[in-house]
């Protein structure tokens, strides 16, 4: 969701007030993907990086994170949405980690779309608390080196039960990943669009499908 600080620039506003109408955006990504039949949304809310933004935007977009918490979860839940978090919550707020935790707890059952919020997320954190867990089973007893295969690592990571994401989109015109689901994104077609993250609309999402339809997926095999 890059773009929101361009966004608001271009404007004369002050930063926040990019974050704000993405979290617009994402309101309406939301509705795209139930009407257009997606299963899962995984969304890059704040990264393992973001830390070292200013502390005010800081506080604004953890602010704007609650207010979204507060305000829409019983909409969100109304039209069948689980919402789910990854990232390492230790450094969130108690109060934004009661949010999160009331958020799963009252939506778990909805399966319309499953909306994974992704919040002090790093793709190499992830990767290493999951191996730090399975070295945690293993000095236990608990796991032998030959079980560590790729299902049962995918498996300690905070994506587990998810599904590897088909498409991972970007907006901004920026082309990388930035420590988005590094593992699981390995075979995922990567579209890049123009679009500033606060004018991200459903036909944005329609364009960046119907890239996805055209590519030839091969998983490493050859083509024909
Ligand atoms: C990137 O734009 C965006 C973020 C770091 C935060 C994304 C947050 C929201 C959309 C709002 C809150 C989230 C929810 C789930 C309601 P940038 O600030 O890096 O933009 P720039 O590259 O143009 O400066």
């Amino acid at each position: 969701m890059d773009g929101n600080g361009r966004w608001a620039q271009a404007r004369g506003l002050p930063r926040v007030a990019g974050h704000r109408q993405g979290a617009e955006a994402v309101r309406r990504a939301v509705v795209a993907c139930i009407e257009l039949g997606v299963d899962y949304l995984t969304i890059y809310a704040f990264s393992s990086e973001n830390w070292k933004r200013p502390e005010r935007e800081i506080d604004d977009l953890m602010g704007l994170l609650g207010l979204y918490l507060r305000n829409e979860v019983a909409e969100l839940s109304q039209r069948g949405v689980r919402v789910c978090f990854i990232g390492d919550r230790g450094r969130l707020s108690t109060d934004i980690r009661k949010l999160i935790d009331q958020a799963e707890a009252s939506t778990r059952e909805n399966k319309a779309l499953t909306l994974t919020v992704a919040l002090n997320y790093g793709g190499r954190q992830e990767i290493v608390r999951a191996a730090r867990r399975i070295a945690e089973d293993a000095v236990a007893g608990r796991l032998g080196a030959a079980a560590v295969e790729e299902y049962l690592f995918s498996g300690y990571l905070d994506t587990a039960g998810v599904p590897d994401p088909d498409l991972v989109i970007r907006t901004s015109g920026e082309q990388r990943l930035s420590n988005f689901l590094l593992w699981q994104a390995a075979y995922a077609e990567l579209v890049f669009l123009p679009t500033l993250w606060p004018d991200f609309r459903k036909r944005d999402l329609e364009e960046a499908i119907a890239e996805y339809m055209k590519r030839e997926r091969r998983y490493g095999a050859s083509s024909g």
